[in-house]
């Protein structure tokens, strides 16, 4: 089984997700520990409660953004994680993290993208009139919210809709689009080649319906 680290940043109901999907028994992956960078985070207290190691390293701890990925990336040595996923971490890698685990960091992002990357990403769905919204798992490159995309799932605006509303309808779709994600990618159906998402099976084209 594929090992995995998790970054969260808050609740971390999509890391839960995917903890609960590495329980089943034929699941290519396992999640070896969360890291946040916020001890406050919701999350850890999720992931302890499942009995996964968890990590926080504060920002404020650290002189530097450099010192800060330093000592993430001390940590990751340990864990040696396959793959890195991103799930609701809200913090900007540097490219030089990045490239130490090129095509092996994914993350999950609430637009369809490449519309509506960064912050505040329900509202501005909305501002822009769009008739349907929806959320992208796309492996991380340097650009924020910029790397291939992998896996995506729609969801209708309604009438009414604010951006809470919003979120939660898409939160829903990501609970079962990042597991499924997730699969692919440890089951080596998915890769990163040459700036593209690479299929290598038939029917898996990433599309959640
Ligand atoms: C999720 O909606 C995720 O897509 C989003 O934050 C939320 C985290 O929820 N991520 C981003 O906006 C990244 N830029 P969770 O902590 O309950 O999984």
């Amino acid at each position: 089984r594929k090992r995995v680290v998790v970054f969260i940043s808050g609740s971390g109901s999509n890391m839960e997700k995917l903890a609960e999907a590495c329980e089943a028994p034929d699941f290519p992956a396992e999640i070896v520990a969360v890291i946040s960078d916020k001890p406050d985070a919701g999350g850890l207290l999720k992931a302890k409660a499942r009995g996964i190691a968890t990590y926080a390293l504060a920002r404020k701890d650290y002189d530097s953004k450099q010192a800060h990925e330093a000592a993430m990336l001390g940590l990751l040595a340990d864990l040696a994680p396959d793959f890195i996923c991103l799930a609701g971490f809200m913090r900007l890698l540097s490219g030089d993290f990045i490239r130490a685990y090129a095509g092996r960091i994914i993350n999950i992002h609430p637009s369809l993208l490449p519309l509506f990357p960064g912050l505040d990403t329900h509202q501005r769905a909305l501002d822009a009139g769009m008739r349907i919204a929806g959320c992208s798992v796309h492996f991380v490159t340097e650009g924020m919210d910029e790397g291939p995309i992998i896996g995506q799932a729609a969801v209708p605006i309604v009438p009414g809709d604010d951006a809470d509303a919003l979120a939660e309808r898409i939160l829903t779709v990501e609970h079962r689009l990042y597991p499924a994600t997730l699969r692919r990618l440890a089951a080596g159906e998915v890769r990163m080649e040459n700036g593209r998402a690479v299929f290598t099976n038939r029917g898996t084209d990433g599309a959640e319906q």
